[in-house]
């Protein structure tokens, strides 16, 4: 097996409202290897983009981690990134060991700037003493391996397409080569044409060892199976299942996963011949969870114990589930 980049050990993230919590991430350990791509799937609200925050210890109110670790394997030396403060993580980490294209981000480059401006903007909060000329001539190389003109950059976004657009933040995101680098949802808002070649820009951007990990987060399996090895399912702020994308495609462990593969929107086509089927129901308010395992109440397997007692994850013939049927 290959070396961690990062490891997640037992982190509960919620964010503090009201005097109460929303235990957006509950008792969640991962570990992310070198060379790997990771989808990370899950509906609207399981806590894809709190757990992204937690990878990169990117935690401000009202969000807060109450447990856990978040540790970064960087030449021989394990770094703690929840004992850093902001200033240390944006100086020392954000940018050149984790990166990430932030859900939506493409829409986020500044309307009234162009697209120079708002990549000198980021390098500003990175480095104490910034070369304008120098990262210019960085970022128009860069442009140019994800497929798009140098002149992009004296731009503004509204002159540019989806495709292009996104293609620029994808270039901005990992200019300083981060090793692990999180893409949140970086084809929901795109076309079917245009989700491909992003995908192939972000599959080339391992290829070329610019990034070496990858964690994909998305809803829908159909895109993810396309670039991730692994998979890691969601389910309200908790991880139900890890496998394998090809043992997960061939037999679901957790009902959940079965739920979300075979209600995906475009399904896969060997999904497709077993049958549509949708999860009744919907997502548990987090701020209020049931009680054992949060999937009970939409489960049409549930056992006596599974409002009791709260399934952890375990090893199941070389896979991961955290349910009682197993
Ligand atoms: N700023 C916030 N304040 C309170 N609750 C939040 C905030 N952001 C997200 N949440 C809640 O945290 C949970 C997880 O959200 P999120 O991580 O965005 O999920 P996903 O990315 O999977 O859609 C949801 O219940 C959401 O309503
Ligand atoms: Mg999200």
């Amino acid at each position: 097996m290959n070396r961690p980049v990062l490891q997640i050990e037992n982190a509960r993230a919620y964010y503090i409202v009201e005097n109460n919590y929303v235990r957006a991430i509950d008792d969640i350990s991962i570990v992310i290897r070198e060379g790997e791509v990771v989808g990370i799937v899950g509906e609207s609200g399981s806590g894809k983009t709190t757990l992204s925050n937690v990878m990169l210890m990117n935690i401000k109110r009202p969000l807060s981690l109450i447990d856990g670790k978040v540790k970064l394997y960087s030449n021989g030396n394990v770094i703690e990134l929840n004992k850093l403060s902001r200033e240390e993580l944006q100086k020392n980490i954000w940018g050149k060991e984790t990166s990430i294209i932030p859900q939506s981000a493409m829409n986020a480059l500044m309307p009234t700037k162009k697209i120079k401006d708002s990549i000198l903007d980021v390098m500003k909060t990175h480095f104490e003493e910034i070369h304008e000329k120098e990262i210019i001539e960085k970022v128009q190389a860069r442009f140019e391996e994800v497929g798009i003109s140098k002149d992009v950059i004296f731009r503004y976004p509204f002159e540019l397409s989806g495709g292009m657009k996104q293609r620029a933040v994808i270039a901005i995101a990992t200019l300083l080569n981060p090793r692990f680098l999180i893409a949140d949802e970086p084809t929901s808002a795109l076309d079917v044409s245009t989700q491909k070649m992003v995908l192939k820009t972000i599959q080339d951007l391992r290829e070329k060892e610019i990034v070496k990990s990858i964690a994909f987060i998305t809803h829908d399996i159909a895109t993810v199976r396309q670039i991730a090895e692994t998979l890691v399912v969601m389910y309200a702020g908790k991880i139900v299942e890890i496998s394998s994308i090809e043992d997960i495609i061939k037999e679901p462990l957790h009902p959940y996963t079965r739920g979300l593969l075979f209600s995906v929107v475009t399904p896969e086509p060997e999904v497709k011949k077993r049958g549509i089927y949708y999860i009744p129901g919907t997502p548990p308010n987090l701020m209020y969870p049931p009680p054992g395992c949060r999937f009970h109440p939409r489960c049409e397997y549930k056992l006596d114990i599974c409002d009791k007692e709260e399934p952890k994850l375990k090893d199941v013939n070389g896979r991961k589930v955290a349910c009682f049927l197993y």
